[in-house]
């Protein structure tokens, strides 16, 4: 093989290099998504993953009414429980699968709520102010929102 050839060779190799590396930065980066009807971004995902993620969603509206029902009735214990629900442990069990599929933008927000469901968790239990709880919910929620305009599933 002639030296050009071979040169040719490394060139080709380093260019394809260079391509899957940007296509795996975008998949991280964008994850599995395509432009919905409503101008959202729908993410294509399999049965068992919108399951798992539609699921989770009611965790976390489950989460909403315990809290604010725990704040009515000063119940400390119940707002600590249910903000220990919706908290990262939780994240542990996503399937692989369906991480690889979110959007990195999704993936932060996500984690966002969970570690702030954690950290009202935490400040119930060492403060016991529910009107902190209160505004704490109230930023949890606007995360909530946020995501909901962005993000659908197909
Ligand atoms: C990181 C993005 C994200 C965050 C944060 C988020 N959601 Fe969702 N949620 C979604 C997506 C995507 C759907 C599917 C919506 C669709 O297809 O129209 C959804 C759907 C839901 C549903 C419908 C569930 C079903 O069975 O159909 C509920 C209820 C819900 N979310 C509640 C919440 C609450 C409460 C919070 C905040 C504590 C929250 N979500 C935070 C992305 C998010």
């Amino acid at each position: 093989m002639s030296k050009g050839i071979a040169r040719l060779g490394w060139i080709l190799f380093f260019i394809m290099v260079i391509i899957t590396a940007v296509m795996a930065w975008q998949f991280i980066y964008t994850g599995k998504t395509e432009l919905a009807s409503d101008n959202r971004k729908a993410l294509i995902l399999e049965d068992f993953e919108k399951d798992f993620l539609l699921a989770e969603m009611r965790g976390f509206l489950n989460s909403v009414h315990q809290i604010i029902d725990g704040i009515e009735k000063d119940n400390m214990e119940q707002i600590l429980s249910a903000a220990k629900d919706s908290g990262f442990s939780d994240v542990a069990n996503v399937p692989a699968s369906l991480r690889g599929k979110l959007p990195m933008e999704m993936k932060k927000m996500g984690f966002s709520v969970h570690r702030a469901f954690d950290q009202m968790a935490l400040d119930a239990e060492q403060l016991g102010d529910k009107e902190h709880t209160l505004s704490q919910l109230n930023e949890i929620l606007a995360t909530c929102t946020a995501c909901h305009a962005l993000y659908r599933v197909r």
